[in-house]
């Protein structure tokens, strides 16, 4: 929210943001964090050290404390999105939680790894990788990014748990398991006594509803906390879409085919139900997201300043009803 200040009278914003812990852990995240994969993506203001500063500045500033990135992340660069963040967190790494993953196909920049991206020997180049783009000494929520299926469950946490005893990470988290995956992973972490995850990062939204089935409810069991990803289907509940198009510079704009199977008439009905409300859809859509069971934190991506403002604002913009989120969840069946 944006206040004038009374003495200096001029414009200062005051957060209204709020933190949840991640999961069952000790670690506060804001509720909406920053999800950071537009960081050195051509064609975008995050492209560059300039404006990927200001969108960090702007996030810390508003309160958020979640960054997510991963090794991969970067454009056509791997890595870049971790650069252009250290550079940014230089002088304010003790203000972030900053959260990357390895596991992604680093295209040889980790040496030959034969696949397999979730083993000790891999895991530990990753990392010291992703510490040097950091510029820090510590990442404090370290996920993996995808299963490799070689390695066994217990390699990858015993390794991770060496890098915890080491300092050199905080917390372990997960990305794109399965429901038996993790039931798997933490039944493995229990009879093995390895460090148990405490985040999981799968893709939902109310477009992409596939973990109801079985990844929320394992994600519940085990108290883990859930950092949903593609929140907002790529900007499209930002509501700047519409059944005619978008603005130019936006991410869906360039990606004709995948507007044309948007669902318009679920889209055009969810506008309506905010209008009547008073409510932007930006604002309902991250409502309905901090009501579901186990979400910790929404890692929306921008790539623009204001556009952290306004996800930020979103965070507590309205306080739906029962009956409001039953009819969310019914315009967009799972
Ligand atoms: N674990 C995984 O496998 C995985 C996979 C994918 C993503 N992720 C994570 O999830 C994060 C979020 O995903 P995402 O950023 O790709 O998708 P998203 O959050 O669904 O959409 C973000 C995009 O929407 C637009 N936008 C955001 N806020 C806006 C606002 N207030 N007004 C207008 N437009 C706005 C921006 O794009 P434009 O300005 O270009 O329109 C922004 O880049 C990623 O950054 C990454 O950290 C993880």
């Amino acid at each position: 929210m944006e206040l004038v200040h009374e003495k200096t009278g001029q414009n200062v914003w005051v957060s209204t943001i709020t933190y949840r812990p991640l999961g069952n852990s000790g670690l506060m995240v804001s509720t909406i964090g920053l999800g950071c994969n537009n960081f050195g993506r051509p064609n975008t203001q995050t492209a560059t050290q300039d404006g990927t500063s200001a969108v960090i500045n702007t996030a810390i500033d508003a309160g958020i404390n979640l960054f997510d990135t991963a090794d991969v992340y970067g454009g056509s660069v791997k890595g870049l999105s971790e650069t252009l963040m250290g550079v940014a967190l230089k002088d304010r790494r003790d203000e972030v939680v900053i959260a990357t993953k390895f596991g992604g196909d680093m295209a040889g920049a980790n040496g030959p790894d034969w696949d397999a991206r979730a083993s000790r020997r891999y895991i530990r180049r990753a990392v010291e990788s992703s510490l040097t783009r950091l510029r820090t000494d510590w990442i404090d929520l370290y996920q993996l990014h995808r299963p490799d299926g070689i390695t066994p469950m217990e390699e990858t946490l015993a390794a991770l748990g060496e890098l915890i005893d080491e300092g050199k990470i905080r917390y372990i988290g997960h990305s794109n398991l399965s429901g038996w995956q993790i039931a798997d992973a933490e039944y493995r972490a229990k009879e093995a006594g390895l460090p148990k995850f405490i985040s999981a990062q799968n893709e939902y939204s109310l477009l992409a509803r596939g973990i109801e089935a079985e990844v929320l409810p394992a994600i519940n069991e085990y108290g883990l906390g859930l950092l949903p990803f593609f929140p907002l289907f790529n900007g499209l509940f930002t509501g700047k879409y519409t059944r005619g198009g978008g603005p130019a510079d936006g991410r869906l704009t360039s990606r004709p085919e995948e507007l044309d199977s948007v669902p318009w008439d679920a889209m055009e009905k969810f506008q309506s139900f905010c209008d009547e409300r008073g409510v932007t859809m930006l604002d309902a859509t991250i409502a309905w997201f901090l009501a579901q069971p186990g979400v910790s934190s929404i890692i929306a991506g921008a790539t623009k300043p204001e556009q952290v403002l306004q996800n930020a604002a979103a965070g507590t913009a309205w306080q739906p009803t029962a009956d409001d989120l039953a009819q969310i969840s019914e315009l967009f069946p799972a």
